[in-house]
């Protein structure tokens, strides 16, 4: 039998209970101080193909901002450029007034930056609290990790309770179940003690309670941070963004904007919710919770 995921634990804590939809708008102060991100005229190709083109983003501490767009919109390549892992062709990527571009990625980690990747990436034969540990030592440094009088670092005790995942430290990380994965890769990710965090696709894969309880611990990260979440799931992204960025065809379609602006927004579902909406028409369900004014998800049902 497969184990059951303990969800990371939002009991107790306002600021990371399930968001209600009568609940008011997230959005923070609009464009309230200066960005901590702040994308310019970035450009990337890959022999002749124009991956990302033109592309100004900005994010700001405190909020969650997600980037979303189709297949091969360009979203995991600005990721990767943000972090280092590819080199654009043009423009520049600035974090707290810090020149990104050119510098390797442990750097990148260094300067408070960190990511996760679409498919979970954690050392499956290590425990949970090792390869906690193990990301912690990217900030403490591993001699001060390992001089650590006993337990663990305040940030992997951290990392563990809002992951959910303290009765799991002496577990192998390759025994857990796909969400508890993807929860350690983002324990891991806050354990280097990052201002800026990317999330790639954290819920794919995910049930309806799974992604809820991640949206949760997102909106935790979120406090005194940037978090960056590439998605697809719309729903996901109605109950949890505060500023939407829109990308297609390696170019932003709309920048910056509302929940509420994204989904009035023609181009866009023309772009992207359309085509949403046709997936799910393909795959036999409504196709009406995708357009402008969505019904109920699944996940709300759930909630
Ligand atoms: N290293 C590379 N070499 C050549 N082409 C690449 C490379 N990396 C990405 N691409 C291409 O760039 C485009 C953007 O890819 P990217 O992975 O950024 O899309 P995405 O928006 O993350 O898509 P998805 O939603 O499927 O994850 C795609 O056409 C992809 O094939
Ligand atoms: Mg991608």
């Amino acid at each position: 039998m497969s184990p059951q995921p303990t969800p990371p634990r939002a009991e107790g804590d306002p600021a990371i209970r399930p968001r209600h939809p009568s609940d008011p708008p997230q959005t923070p102060p609009e464009k309230a101080g200066e960005p901590l991100l702040r994308i310019r005229g970035l450009g990337v190709q890959f022999g002749g193909f124009h991956a990302l083109t033109d592309v100004d983003f900005d994010a700001r501490e405190g909020e969650v901002h997600f980037l979303i767009g189709p297949n091969g919109a360009g979203k995991t390549t600005l990721v990767d450029i943000i972090t280092g892992l590819t080199k654009p062709t043009t423009g520049s990527v600035s974090f707290d007034g810090q020149q990104l571009v050119g510098h390797k990625e442990h750097r990148i980690v260094h300067f408070g930056v960190g990511r996760t990747f679409q498919a979970a990436t954690v050392f499956e034969a290590l425990t949970v609290g090792e390869n906690l540990d193990l990301a912690a030592s990217y900030r403490l440094g591993l001699r001060r990790l390992l001089r650590q009088p006993r337990g663990h670092a305040d940030a992997v005790v951290e990392a563990l309770e809002v992951t959910g995942l303290a009765d799991e430290v002496d577990k192998s990380a390759g025994a857990l179940a796909h969400g508890q994965k993807q929860w350690l890769e983002i324990g891991m990710l806050l354990a280097q003690g990052p201002r800026l965090l990317l999330l790639d696709e954290p819920v794919a894969g995910m049930s309806p309670d799974e992604r809820t309880r991640t949206g949760e611990l997102i909106r935790y990260l979120a406090r005194g941070r940037t978090v960056l979440v590439v998605e697809h799931d719309m729903d996901f992204m109605r109950r949890f963004a505060d500023r939407v960025t829109v990308l297609h065809e390696g170019r932003i379609l709309r920048a910056d904007a509302t929940v509420a602006e994204v989904q009035a927004d023609p181009t866009v579902q023309e772009v992207y919710i359309g085509r949403a909406r046709d997936d799910r028409n393909s795959a036999g369900r409504s196709g009406a919770a995708a357009a402008g004014a969505p019904a109920a998800s699944d996940d709300e049902e759930a909630a």
